[in-house]
C-alpha cells in the first residue's frame, strides 16, 4: 500500500517537472509572427527542375511545414498578409503590413518575420524601416526558387531569418532582409541579379553581417534613421501621395513629365545620368512642373552605387530639386512619398535625404 502511494507521488513529482520544464522552455523561447505576403518563396513550380512557377501558390502555413526546425528556436505565429507576386505589390498592402507590424510588436510579438517576393522587397523593406515605431527586428525574407524546386533556398532562409529575430544582438538593428546566410541593411538594399540566389546586396555600404551556424554576426550597423527614429507615422492614412519616377538617357524628353503633370502626381523622382544629370527638355519640364504646378522633385541616378549629390552640375536650389544622396530611385520614391505626407517644402525634403 506505502508502495503503491510512493510510485504514485514520485510519477506526480516527474509529470510536475515535465509540464514546468515544457512551460519554462516555451517562456524562454521568443515569439516570431510570421507574416506572408506571397511571392516565389511561396511558388509552386510544375516540376522540381523547370523554371515556371506560380508565385503566392502555398499558404503560409504549407510555406512554414517545410522548414519545422523553426520551432525548436522560437514560439512561432503566422498570418496570412496577402498572397500576390511582388512586382503587384501595392500601397495598400504596405500599409496594411506596417500597421499590423507595429500592432503585433504592441503586442506579444517579440520580433516579425516577412516572407515576400523579391522583385520589389527592397521597396517594402525601406518603407516598413522609416514606418515600423518599434526597435524589435522585424525581417523580410524571399527566396529565388519556387518551394518545389530542388535545393529550395527558401527553408533556409526562413530559418536564417527566425534564427536572426530571435537573437538579441539583432534589437535596434533598423528593418533587415536576410537571405543567402547575409543580413542586409533596408538603407542600402537592392536586388542585383535576375536569377542568383545571392541576389541581395548592399552596394554602398555592405551586408550588416551574416548568419552562420544558425546565428547572426554582424559587421556594421546602420548610420541613417529608421523605426523609433524615424519622423514617419502611418498610423492614421489611407493612401500614400503619388509619386512616380522617370528615367533620363540620350534624348529623353519632356513626355513623361508632361504625363505626370497631367495625372496629378504630388512628386517626381528622376533616374538621372552620372550624378543625377538629366536631358535639358527634361531638366526644363520639371523646372515648371515644380514652379507652375507645385510638383516635388527629387533628383536620383540610375548609376548602381555613388551618391546624388548636390553642388555639381545642377543648380538644386536654383530649380527648387531636392538631391537623393545615398538613396538610389526605389528608396528615393518611398521617402519622397512619407516626406510628402509632411512637407511640400524641397529644403525640408533635402534634410530628410540627408538624414533617412
Ligand atoms: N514574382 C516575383 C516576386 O514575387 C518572383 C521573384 C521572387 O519572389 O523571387 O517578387
Amino acid at each position: 500500500m506505502i508502495m503503491r502511494t510512493n510510485i504514485k507521488r514520485v510519477f506526480g513529482l516527474l509529470m510536475m517537472m515535465m509540464v514546468i520544464s515544457i512551460a519554462s522552455n516555451a517562456q524562454a523561447k521568443k515569439t516570431v509572427y510570421i507574416l506572408a505576403t506571397g511571392g516565389t518563396i511561396a511558388g509552386q513550380g510544375a516540376t522540381e527542375v523547370t523554371a515556371g512557377y506560380k508565385a503566392g501558390a502555398i499558404t503560409v502555413d504549407e510555406l512554414l511545414s517545410a522548414v519545422p526546425e523553426i520551432k525548436d528556436i522560437a514560439n512561432i505565429k503566422a498570418e496570412q498578409v496577402a498572397n500576390i507576386g511582388s512586382q503587384d505589390m501595392n500601397d495598400q498592402v504596405w500599409l496594411k503590413l506596417s500597421k499590423r507590424v507595429n500592432e503585433l510588436l504592441n503586442q506579444d510579438a517579440d520580433a516579425i518575420v516577412i516572407t515576400h517576393g523579391t522583385d520589389t522587397q527592397e521597396e517594402t523593406a525601406y518603407f516598413l524601416n522609416l514606418t515600423v515605431k518599434s526597435d524589435k527586428p522585424v525581417i523580410l525574407v524571399g527566396s529565388m526558387r519556387p518551394s518545389t524546386a530542388i535545393s529550395a533556398d527558401g527553408p533556409r532562409n526562413i530559418y536564417n531569418a527566425v534564427a536572426t529575430a530571435v537573437a538579441p544582438e539583432s534589437v535596434g538593428k533598423g528593418v533587415t532582409v536576410v537571405m543567402d546566410d547575409k543580413i542586409l541593411g533596408a538603407d542600402d538594399l537592392a536586388k542585383t541579379n535576375t536569377l542568383s540566389v545571392g541576389t541581395f546586396q548592399n552596394p554602398n555600404y555592405g551586408p550588416l553581417g551574416i548568419v552562420y551556424n544558425g546565428k547572426p554576426i554582424y559587421t556594421r550597423q546602420s548610420l541613417k534613421r529608421h523605426t523609433i527614429n524615424s519622423e514617419f507615422d502611418v498610423t492614421n492614412l489611407s493612401e500614400l501621395p503619388r509619386v512616380e519616377i522617370i528615367l533620363s538617357y540620350s534624348n529623353a524628353t519632356s513626355l513623361f513629365v508632361d504625363a505626370a503633370v497631367k495625372a496629378h502626381v504630388k512628386g517626381i523622382v528622376t533616374a538621372g545620368v552620372g550624378n543625377g544629370n538629366l536631358t535639358t527638355d527634361l531638366q526644363n519640364a520639371l523646372e515648371k512642373a515644380v514652379k507652375n504646378h507645385g510638383i516635388a522633385v527629387v533628383r536620383s541616378s540610375r548609376i548602381m552605387t555613388g551618391p546624388t549629390a548636390q553642388w555639381d552640375e545642377i543648380n538644386d536650389d536654383q530649380l527648387g530639386f531636392s538631391a537623393s544622396w545615398f538613396n538610389n530611385p526605389y528608396r528615393s520614391r518611398v521617402l519622397l512619398m512619407l516626406a510628402l505626407t509632411k512637407t511640400k517644402d524641397y529644403k525640408e525634403i533635402q534634410r530628410m535625404f540627408s538624414e533617412y
